[in-house]
């Protein structure tokens, strides 16, 4: 019913609706990318504060705990969907379920404003950059990370999230959900192609190359 009315109505009603609807999943649409582009940052970090963001992700987006990804500087449409996908629990996190279960599309859209304006930790600088990230693996149709991640891991366009800085317990824990399919919220199933080709030493490999320089010290020490 709704979504003839939604149809014989058009794009200006469709935008609406799916505020109205918080509970609705994420769909690729002018109407949710001009959503999260209304994204207010001044009033993503009020919100931040109120749900308390800064206990798992740190004070602002770069969090302390290594099992706990950072958000700092991530992608925005990203970084909504990633909250709408929680919600809707095509991603599942019991915490972030939590965390977003009285949260509005408007405020994920300003949340993932506020966060996209943070600064995040800076990446290790690995020498030589692996084979996977510059060069991919053709007998395993394997594209390099770089093609979609970007040259120094920074995310692109809408979609793709950056890694540069990203902790590396939880590029490792995330890719290898990937591989068993337990994260399955990927468009295309992309992820899960890649992942599900990738060994563990591999995993580790790349993991290492994005994740935040802290990591390596601390290796090294
Ligand atoms: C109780 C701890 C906790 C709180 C509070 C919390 N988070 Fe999270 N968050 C997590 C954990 C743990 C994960 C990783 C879950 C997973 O593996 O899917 C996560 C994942 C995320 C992700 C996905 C990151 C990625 O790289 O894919 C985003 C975005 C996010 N949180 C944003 C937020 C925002 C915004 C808030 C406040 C509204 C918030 N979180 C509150 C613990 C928390
Ligand atoms: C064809 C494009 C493409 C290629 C190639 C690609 N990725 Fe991705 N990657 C994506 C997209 C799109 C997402 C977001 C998927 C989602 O919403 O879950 C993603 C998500 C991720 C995430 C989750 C980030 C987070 O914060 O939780 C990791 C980790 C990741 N990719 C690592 C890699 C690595 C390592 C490689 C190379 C071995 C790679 N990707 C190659 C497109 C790609």
């Amino acid at each position: 019913m709704k979504t003839i009315l939604i149809l014989s109505l058009g794009l200006v009603v469709a935008a609406a609706a799916a505020t109205a609807d918080d509970n609705a999943p994420f769909v690729w649409s002018r109407a949710s990318l001009d959503l999260i582009a209304s994204g207010d940052p001044v009033r993503g970090e009020e919100i931040a504060g109120k749900v308390r963001c800064s206990k798992c992700h740190g004070e602002t987006g770069v969090s302390e705990d290594d099992e706990t990804p950072s958000i700092a500087g991530q992608v925005r449409a990203y970084t909504y969907k990633q909250l709408v996908d929680y919600k809707t629990g095509l991603r599942d996190s019991s915490d972030m379920a939590k965390a977003v279960r009285k949260l509005s599309h408007q405020d994920m859209a300003d949340l993932a404003a506020y966060f996209a304006t943070q600064t995040p930790e800076a990446p290790a600088v690995t020498e030589p950059v692996p084979r996977l990230v510059a060069f991919g693996d053709e007998s395993r149709l394997l594209l390099p990370c770089a093609v979609c991640h970007g040259e120094k891991g920074e995310g692109w366009g809408d979609q793709v999230p950056s890694l540069a800085g990203q902790k590396i317990d939880h590029l490792i824990e995330t890719m290898t959900a990937y591989r068993t399919g337990e994260r399955a919220n990927d468009e295309f199933a992309r992820m899960r192609f890649i992942a599900g080709q990738l060994t563990p030493d591999e995993i580790n490999e790349v993991a290492l190359h994005y994740a935040a320089a802290r990591v390596e010290e601390d290796d090294d020490e």
